[in-house]
């Protein structure tokens, strides 16, 4: 039996065949809608990302998904389980890794994993077991016995992935799981990631990050103001919503007027955040800034439409905002 086997079993699904099945979901504080009728399914073994700004009701939904919180009205089904009426259950066969990670500074990395093993009804000696195989399905084998103050926060994260695997293994939802990591620890844990989905694992994450979103994402929701504005996946919605190729030109200051003249009197549209102007192409053509060619202080570069020029593209707003 190979590790990754080991590690998973089979999901079980909803009637429809799918793991996850949010239909219609509600939620309200006060009078904001933080998830405001909400529809999407994930597959067996697909990675599905929310991706939305700050406030678009990421959280909202993970906690009502994973049982944490009620909903105010709608469905959901998570492995065969209805989550709205019995919101216990549904942490049996779901791991779930919170936006902060609720991990135990005073014990060591094998007690963060055994203890919540053992609190969460597997026997003395399975949630032992458990631990040492997640251990060494997260390569953090050597630091068994490490305090959990003293890791990083990378490491931080990826034991509570790990965690989150000790009794489920067939579906997880993550909320911003790199949020917060410095670039080489983002990508160990979307590497992780990569060998979770590779397992078969089904995994839902929430991200404000899009390039997080296109690397690890079968299929994704654009969410703003608690409603899902477009789904599919990251190629479909590029295709979709966001220009072909978009030319973005290093302007220095003293050039800034020249380049915004030029654009305005061929009324082409740009937008222009400090010394970075971007100019879509038109019609999927290239923007034509031949008359800029050699204008001194302008350096121009071309890229390909990407998941931020969707959410902007939607939204009219960009995704950092
Ligand atoms: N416990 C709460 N009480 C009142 N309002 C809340 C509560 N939790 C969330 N909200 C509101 O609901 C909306 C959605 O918040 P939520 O935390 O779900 O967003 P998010 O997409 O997870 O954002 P972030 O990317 O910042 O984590 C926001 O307007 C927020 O202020
Ligand atoms: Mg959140």
């Amino acid at each position: 039996m190979t590790e990754k086997s080991k590690l998973h079993n089979d999901a079980t699904r909803n009637t429809d065949g799918s793991v996850i099945h949010a239909d219609n979901i509600r939620k309200l504080y006060g009078d904001v809608a933080a998830v405001d009728g909400i529809t999407f399914k994930v597959e067996p073994g697909e990675t599905y990302g929310l991706l939305g700004p700050n406030g678009a009701g990421k959280t909202t939904m993970m906690r009502m998904l994973a049982g944490l919180s009620p909903v105010d009205s709608g469905e959901i089904m998570v492995a065969g389980i209805d989550v709205v009426k019995n919101n216990r259950a549904v942490r049996e066969v779901m791991g779930v890794v919170t936006q902060h990670d609720g991990l135990d500074g005073g014990l060591t990395v094998f007690q963060n994993l055994f203890l919540f093993g053992f609190l969460a009804g597997l026997s003395w000696k399975d949630s032992k077991n458990r631990a040492h195989e997640v251990l060494e399905f997260f390569g953090l084998r050597d630091r068994t016995k490490a305090n959990t103050y003293e890791l990083s926060g990378g490491m931080k994260r990826r034991l509570a992935i790990a965690r989150a695997m000790m009794t489920s293994s067939n579906v997880i939802v993550m909320d911003e799981p790199s949020t917060g990591l410095d670039p080489q620890s983002r990508n160990r844990v979307w590497e992780e990631l990569a060998i979770l989905k590779d397992a078969g694992v089904t995994v839902l994450l929430s991200t404000h990050y899009m390039e997080e979103a296109t690397t690890l994402c079968d299929r994704l929701s654009i969410m703003d103001h608690g409603k899902i504005l477009d789904e599919g996946t990251p190629d479909e919605m590029i295709e979709r919503h966001a220009p072909k190729e978009i030319a973005q030109l290093r302007v220095a200051p003293a050039s800034l007027r020249t380049v915004r003249d030029y654009l305005n009197e061929r009324e082409i549209s740009f937008r222009e955040v400090g010394a970075l102007v971007s100019v879509k192409g038109v019609n999927g053509d290239r923007p034509d800034l031949s008359g800029l060619e050699g204008t001194e202080g302008v350096q121009t570069t071309f890229r390909a439409g990407n998941l931020e020029d969707v959410f902007l593209a939607i939204t009219g707003r960009e995704l950092r905002d």
